[in-house]
């Protein structure tokens, strides 16, 4: 399997730390790749009792033998990336080689300043974003004022970008946003104490990683964020500011369409969402605290609670449609053990209408609601099953029911945190 992407299929947490790590550690995985997003994103990954959560590191950092590559699609904190090293460094980990793309561009500390300061000036229409700086960096970039991490070697050009960049965003910061200016020189200065470390991981990663494939090495794509969340094709404007769909890949990589193999949706068995936005099956009853509490559904980056809701197979089709999915990796599966009776959304209603696809328009998304099939529960702890035919009865009907109506094969079960904690279906 030459190149295999992971990628969120709902609304993100869906588990894509766990499956990365599952299969960077059954194959030999040669490389490990984010190619969108930065910090915002929090992946668990669970080895031998222990948690470890990466941020804006692939988790291929705690697999010896997998290089890391943070590739150009990615917007990059040297003060996250750094602090993030260092922190499983202190715990004693291995890490893994890691190689930063030239062409991916910086977050620097006014980046989310902007961040928050936009999310106040928003009030109730807040987008909830993590904070991190994701949307202002990436507006620079397409605003064609962003710093690149090549620019940090070069002071005189690092001076000439901040001056342009800070001369805009100052604007913005003064005048509207009512805020003090931010002063070239401290953000010089902020960049410049990170080159020295930086330089040596820095690399032309396209060429490194189309090298890797013509010479049959594997390439794992580690998706950050998810499908919903999508600039794109997610529920806009409450969205992150990139492309975590499959496509986006391709762009974040410089590795092209025709050499991916297989394109991996990661899903829960239910659903969640963390910040605002539309979630036509979101519970607010004690269902809805049970799957959160189970599900120790908490932000890793942010520590929010998720909001939780039932399985939304609407939404899984539409990740197998706009990601050209080759399979689904079901996860959580475990969370639902003790529900007497399960409800799965298999269409919407909207105004008045059965609806089987994604609404058209964000004003009949957020008239949607759910039509529920049921499903019986198994009331079994699942979480030792290691074969599909260890599944009790209902709950290998529930995961072949959600296979016939999400429009891809389901290739793994997740029954616990573990990486062991993992059932092949079709494998
Ligand atoms: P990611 O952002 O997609 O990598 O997901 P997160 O790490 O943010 O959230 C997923 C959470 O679910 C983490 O706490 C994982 O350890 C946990 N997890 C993953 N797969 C399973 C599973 O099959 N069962 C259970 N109970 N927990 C899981
Ligand atoms: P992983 O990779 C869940 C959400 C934020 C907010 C919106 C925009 O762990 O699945 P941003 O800071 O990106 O501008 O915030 O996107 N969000 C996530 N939600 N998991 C994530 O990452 C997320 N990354 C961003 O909560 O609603
Ligand atoms: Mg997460």
């Amino acid at each position: 399997m030459p190149a295999v992407v992971v990628l969120g299929a709902q609304w993100g947490d869906e588990g894509k730390g766990k499956a990365t790590d599952l299969l960077a550690t059954t194959d030999p995985i040669d490389f490990v790749v984010r190619t969108s997003g930065g910090h915002n994103a929090g992946h668990t990954i669970v080895v031998n009792g222990e948690k470890f959560a990466t941020h804006l590191l692939p988790s291929g950092i705690l697999t010896p033998g997998a290089t890391s590559v943070i590739a150009n699609g990615v917007v990059v904190s040297p003060e996250a990336l750094f602090r993030e090293l260092d922190g499983l460094i202190e715990r004693g980990v291995e890490v893994a080689d890691l190689v930063v793309s030239a062409n991916a561009h910086v977050i620097a500390s006014y980046h989310s300043v902007i961040d928050k300061v936009t999310e106040r000036f928003l009030g109730k229409n807040q987008i909830g974003t993590t904070g991190r700086g994701i949307g202002p960096a990436y507006s620079d970039k397409v605003g064609r004022i962003g710093i690149r991490v090549a620019d940090l070697f070069d002071e005189g050009i690092l001076r000439e970008k901040l001056e342009a960049a800070l001369d805009v965003r100052n604007h913005l910061l003064t005048k509207i946003y009512n805020r003090r200016a931010i002063e070239v020189d401290t953000v010089l200065e902020e960049l410049l104490s990170y080159t020295d470390r930086l330089r040596p991981m820095v690399a032309d990663t396209s060429l490194l990683l189309n090298n890797a494939l013509d010479e049959g090495r594997t390439v794992l794509f580690e998706g950050a964020q998810a499908t919903m969340l999508d600039v794109d094709h997610g529920t806009y404007p409450f969205v992150t500011s990139s492309n975590p769909v499959a496509g986006g890949v391709c762009v974040g990589s410089g590795v092209g369409p025709t050499r991916i193999d297989r394109v991996i949706g990661v899903i829960k068995a239910y659903t969640t969402r963390v910040g605002s936005g539309p979630f036509p099956t979101e519970l607010f009853d004690e269902d809805g605290l049970e799957l959160q509490r189970i599900g120790g559904e908490i932000g890793v980056s942010t520590g929010r609670t998720r909001r939780c809701g039932w399985y939304d197979a609407v939404v899984a089709r539409y990740a197998a449609r706009v990601n050209g999915l080759t399979e689904f990796f079901l996860t959580k599966l475990d969370v639902l053990d003790s529900w007497e009776r399960i409800p799965v959304c298999v269409a919407y209603e909207v105004d008045g209408k059965r609806v089987e696809e994604m609404p058209m328009t964000q004003t009949e998304f957020h008239h949607a609601t759910p039509i529920y099939e049921y499903f019986e529960g198994w009331k079994t702890d699942i979480s030792g099953c290691r074969t599909f035919e260890d599944l009790p009865a209902n709950a290998q009907t529930y995961v072949r029911a959600l296979e016939s109506i999400s429009g891809a094969k389901i290739w793994g079960v997740g029954v616990g945190p573990g990486r062991e904690q993992t059932i092949v279906v079709n494998g």
